[in-house]
């Protein structure tokens, strides 16, 4: 292998983390950040004092790189190199280097806010701008001043601006490591295609057919059209003349694999064959698959938004930026001058692509992060006036507050309750870690626990939410149980208890065409909820198992009525003349069950009077996704809360939301630091307001 560009600069890079406490390093993807800043500091003695932690923002990032790191180390993964992600902690006592998801270092500094374990931490991978990283970068800046004597922080990125967050640093170091990049040749398309499947396709035989050996990355958006470019490229490459052109394989990459199919696109390929990777934007930086010497770029991504007005998410299929078409570009001329083809045309590019991207934190629901925040009790912190590079909006710190107050894990004050505090502990979002304590209460924590696992399992266990549900089966599934009327999560519940009779036999998950990866991960999941719950209520639980439960319609009701007080704020009631609910707790809008819901009217053609709802989800229209009836006695005591409801002293009091508290507070506390100069927004400050702007204005317009 090719030494590694950052390789060359290890002197420099030792010379100034000794120096300074906090460094940023900015370097092409595939320059070796990830895998070999950690191994550097290991040579130079820094897992000495403590343990090298570093964050990714995506799971398969993490488990790919310490995997990877641990080859190179040649050590067992899970000894002196490991990973955590949510639910999986492959580390040991011997760990040295390890690498966690931004997501589960946050929820360490919970029980140990100093992180003291850590001599280094490196907050990888910083310009995907995720929300976990960016809470991160606030909370070191506070932790450098606590472990001045030993703790390192370095942040790295591909593309961030770095003298944004070096001056957010109090002006610490940058470091460059110029990329070995060889030219790409970027060719565009002449019209926007109608089909960017069916452009890729043409594209990817035209290469394949015409082009000199190298392998081609491809940029779909998700599994569903990787899936389908994978079997439709392979019966085209199948279909070629013998002997016309080299072989070939496609292979997908993309967050859902499981490992073992992941790993296919690092091992080497065979000799003569050319390697077409479908991927998802998960290739733009966090993964580098080497050989790449072609790039289409269909110029889309998907993207999860929140709309903190409505409490509505979408799945949007987005134009990307220009900064992750030249990310997506830059794939292409790792090891030798390369070309990108874009699936768009030049004036696309230049007027209609955004700048830069929009930071996950101006795009997602709060909630949980700001529950977070609250329960670290710190004097110093106040939410509102946190430090952020970015600020989130006043509206959807409005929405975060507001749905914490109505489910009581923060008083009418905004100070955090008791209640809250169990429920940070808990990893999982705010409703349902508040379903798990109120269920606890009315001794129907054992389903509980159930139906919280199905929800976070990371895939679609059931059949019919699978868009591409086998389909080559020859015998009908069996259909799995209906939710006796009351709707998801008690099919969820029941799928799982019939499973569980059945000990865990994988069989009976494949006759129902239930994924099995997905349901063992539920029973994974399962039991480290009730081991941490275990944890909170002191041993007084008993839930290792939940066989033997008696299925009933009584049972049912506690948990029912547990899952109304967790989803307090995602609530809908029936409406009388029309087919549909309408929302209670957000602005009132109206919102359908969605299809695949077990929920269904009854003889009369009634659906239940009142439903809550796991999320609301906008495709073609607006949906309640996962819902279960509750009762109108539930309901009362909520709506009398929405009615008294003042957001502005939920928000602590004195900060008035309106003017944006944060952005002066980062102002003035930069001020503080470098003498009195007050530093004017810079042209990517600019830049991401304008693309902020430009992206609302284009959700308004849909
Ligand atoms: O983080 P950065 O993008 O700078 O690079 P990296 O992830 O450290 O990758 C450096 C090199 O390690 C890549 O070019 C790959 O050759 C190799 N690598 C790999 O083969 N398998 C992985 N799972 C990760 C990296
Ligand atoms: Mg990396």
């Amino acid at each position: 292998m090719a030494q590694l560009p950052i390789l060359q600069f290890e002197e420099k890079i030792i010379e100034t983390v000794e120096k300074n406490q906090v460094v940023v390093i900015i370097g092409e993807t595939g320059s070796g950040k990830s895998t070999q800043l950690s191994q550097m500091l290991h040579r130079r003695g820094y897992t000495k004092s403590g343990i090298i932690g570093v964050t990714q923002p995506r799971r398969v990032a993490a488990v790919s790189v310490a995997r990877r790191v641990a080859e190179e180390l040649g050590v067992q993964l899970g000894e002196e190199v490991g990973y955590a992600i949510r639910f999986e902690d492959r580390t040991s006592e011997r760990t040295r280097i390890k690498y966690l998801t931004d997501g589960v270092l946050l929820r360490e500094s919970l029980s140990d806010p100093e992180l003291g374990q850590y001599s280094v931490i490196i907050l990888d991978e910083a310009h995907e701008r995720s929300l976990n990283t960016d809470i991160l970068m606030g909370l070191m800046k506070r932790l450098i001043r606590m472990r001045s004597s030993n703790l390192k922080v370095l942040i790295t990125s591909a593309t961030l601006d770095g003298d944004k967050v070096s001056k957010f640093f109090f002006d610490c170091p940058l470091l460059t490591v110029p990329g070995k990049l060889y030219p790409v040749e970027i060719l565009y398309s002449n019209e926007r295609p109608k089909s960017y499947l069916e452009s890729c396709l043409k594209t990817a035989i035209d290469i394949h057919t015409k082009e000199p050996e190298g392998d081609v990355l491809i940029f779909m958006t998700g599994q569903d059209d990787i899936e389908k470019l994978v079997s439709k490229l392979e019966e085209k490459v199948y279909n070629l003349e013998e002997g016309s052109c080299m072989d070939a394989v496609v292979l997908p990459l993309h967050g859902s694999l499981p490992p073992e199919l992941q790993v296919r696109v690092f091992s080497r390929p065979p000799p003569n064959c050319r390697r077409f990777i479908a991927a998802t934007n998960i290739a733009e930086t966090s993964l580098t698959v080497d050989g790449v010497v072609y790039v289409i770029d269909s110029g889309y991504v998907k993207q999860r938004q929140y709309n903190p007005s409505t409490g509505m998410y979408s799945l949007d299929v987005v134009q990307i930026s220009k900064v992750q078409a030249n990310q997506r570009a830059g794939r292409a001329g790792r090891t030798r001058p390369g070309k990108c083809y874009r699936l768009y045309t030049s004036m696309d590019y230049q007027e209609d692509l955004l700048d830069v991207t929009v930071p996950e934190i101006q795009r997602s629901s709060l909630a949980g992060s700001v529950l977070y925040l609250k329960s670290l009790d710190l004097p110093d912190i106040d939410i509102l006036r946190f430090d952020f590079l970015d600020p989130p909006t006043s509206e959807s710190l409005e929405d975060a507050l507001k749905q914490l107050y109505l489910i009581d894990a923060i008083d009418e004050n905004g100070s955090i309750t008791k209640i809250g505090q169990t429920m940070a502990e808990l990893p999982l979002e705010p409703s349902l870690s508040r379903t798990l304590i109120e269920a606890n209460e009315y001794g129907c924590i054992s389903h509980a626990l159930t139906v919280a696992a199905m929800l976070s399992a990371e895939t679609t266990l059931l059949p019919g939410r699978r868009k591409n549900a086998d389909k080559k089966r020859k015998h009908r599934p069996v259909d799995p149980p209906d939710g006796s009327g009351w709707g998801d999560h008690i099919q969820l519940l029941q799928i799982f208890e019939l499973w569980d009779q059945e000990n865990y036999d994988v069989n009976w998950c494949k006759d129902r065409d239930l994924q099995v990866r997905g349901m063992l991960f539920v029973k994974d999941v399962r039991k480290q909820l009730c081991q941490i719950m275990q944890k909170i209520a002191k041993g007084s639980l008993d839930v290792w198992t939940s066989r033997n439960q008696k299925e009933s319609r009584a049972e049912y009701w506690n948990l029912r009525k547990a899952l109304c007080v967790g989803y307090a704020n995602q609530l809908a009631e029936r409406m009388i003349h029309h087919n549909g609910y309408r929302t209670l707790s957000f602005k009132p809008q109206v919102v359908q069950v969605h299809p695949s819901s077990v929920m269904k009217p009854d003889e009369d053609g009634k659906f239940a009077d009142y439903v809550v709802y796991h999320e609301l989800i906008t495709t073609s229209r607006p949906f309640m996704r996962n819902v279960c009836a509750v009762q109108v006695e539930w309901v009362m005591p909520i709506l009398n809360k929405v009615k008294n409801l003042n957001v502005n002293k939920l928000s602590g009091g004195s900060a008035d939301l309106t003017s944006e508290p944060m952005e002066g507070n980062v102002k003035d506390s930069l001020k503080k630091e470098d003498g009195g100069t007050t530093p004017t927004l810079d042209g990517h400050d600019n830049k991401i307001q304008a693309a902020r702007e430009r992206f609302l204005a284009r959700k308004g317009k849909k």
